[in-house]
């Protein structure tokens, strides 16, 4: 099969298409044809040597990718949920070796939903791990209830906007961060309140908020601290951009966590849902060829995407 292994931590040229055996399945895993691939900052992250780099180390050959949409063609000995020919969705393995850059993949039953047959392969693979992180945040961790005040930053990108349509959906009012050229497709998702970080202060204008998902940490954590209301709570993703988050939070009278996404089959079933019903939409801004993979990854390294990018294959 066609896969795409990383030769060493470093820069888009260490991504090589090669040759490798199909994976062999164990009994509570599927093998999964796949025909779309989600692509997130964590892969660029772990291909220079961070993110999850020091769980992959010792791997050989490092196969990148975490997020896949396809076709079920041989299910494990206890596989009890999917049959061949399902059509099926999810985020493999996460924290650990996903191996999703490959025409085939093994897959934890445990880690799918089905693909609702109204959305696309390309949709599905976009509602994987940037949806299930903004789900899991909400649903779990935000303690948000309907009418409650909510900060979404970065809601133009990948996880941003599926969190707001998700807070819209759970009845919160949502304001989100973007670029001045973003701010209609950021009202569009369902925010009521746009502002533009390269206009706008957010802490001037946004106060007594109950809740704020911080996907870009650093000083938009500290300055994010403004915005809530006493009691309040912030939620932040990306990995050690800010330190003591939960002490310095405290401080001031407030809640304040890192969080990191888990494979989790049940809530990829609650995404499926709301994908189903229509009430929440992957943005796919551009596809890339499985070929293609060194564009894709600069792509997401612009810090520019708007809403997902996915890699086709098959
Ligand atoms: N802990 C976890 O489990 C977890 C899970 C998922 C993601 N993450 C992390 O969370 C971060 C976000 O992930 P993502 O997939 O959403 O990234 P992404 O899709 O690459 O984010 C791109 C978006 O960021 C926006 N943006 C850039 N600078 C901004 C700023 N200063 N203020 C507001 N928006 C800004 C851009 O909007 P404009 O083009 O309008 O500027 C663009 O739409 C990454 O660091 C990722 O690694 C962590």
């Amino acid at each position: 099969m066609k896969a795409i292994i990383l030769k060493g931590f470093g820069g888009v040229e260490n991504l090589v298409i090669t040759d490798l055996p199909v994976p062999v399945i164990s009994d509570y895993e599927v093998l999964v044809k796949a025909r779309a691939i989600g692509i997130n900052p964590v892969d660029i992250k772990t291909r220079k040597g961070k993110g999850l780099a020091g769980t992959l180390k010792d791997f050989d050959p490092i196969i990148l990718g975490w997020d896949i949409s396809g076709t079920i063609i041989q299910t494990g000995a206890k596989v009890t949920a999917f049959k061949k020919g399902d059509e099926v969705f999810g985020m493999v393995n996460f924290p650990g070796h996903g191996k999703a850059y490959a025409e085939y993949v093994a897959v934890p039953e445990a880690h799918l939903a089905l693909k609702p047959s109204q959305i696309s392969h390309e949709e599905a693979t976009a509602a994987s791990l940037a949806a299930l992180t903004a789900w899991q945040v909400l649903k779990y961790k935000s303690g948000i209830r309907a009418g409650d005040k909510v900060l979404i930053h970065s809601a133009a990108g990948g996880v941003g906007h599926y969190a707001v349509q998700m807070a819209k959906y759970l009845g919160a009012r949502v304001a989100g961060t973007s670029s001045g050229l973003n701010k209609d497709f950021v009202l569009n998702l369902g925010a009521s309140i746009h502002i533009d970080y390269e206009k706008q202060r957010f802490e001037d204008i946004l106060h007594d908020y109950d809740f704020v998902l911080d996907t870009i940490g650093g000083d938009y954590t500290d300055r994010s601290f403004n915005v809530l209301k006493h009691g309040g709570t912030i939620i932040c993703i990306p990995s050690g951009t800010s330190e003591n988050i939960t002490e310095k939070a405290s401080a001031r009278g407030l809640h304040g966590y890192h969080f990191r996404v888990l494979s989790d089959g049940h809530d990829m079933k609650d995404i499926a849902d709301l994908l189903e019903k229509g009430l929440l939409k992957s943005f796919v801004s551009n596809t890339f060829k499985f070929d293609n993979i060194q564009a894709a990854h600069g792509q997401i390294e612009t810090g520019k995407t708007k809403g997902k990018i996915v890699l086709t294959i098959g």
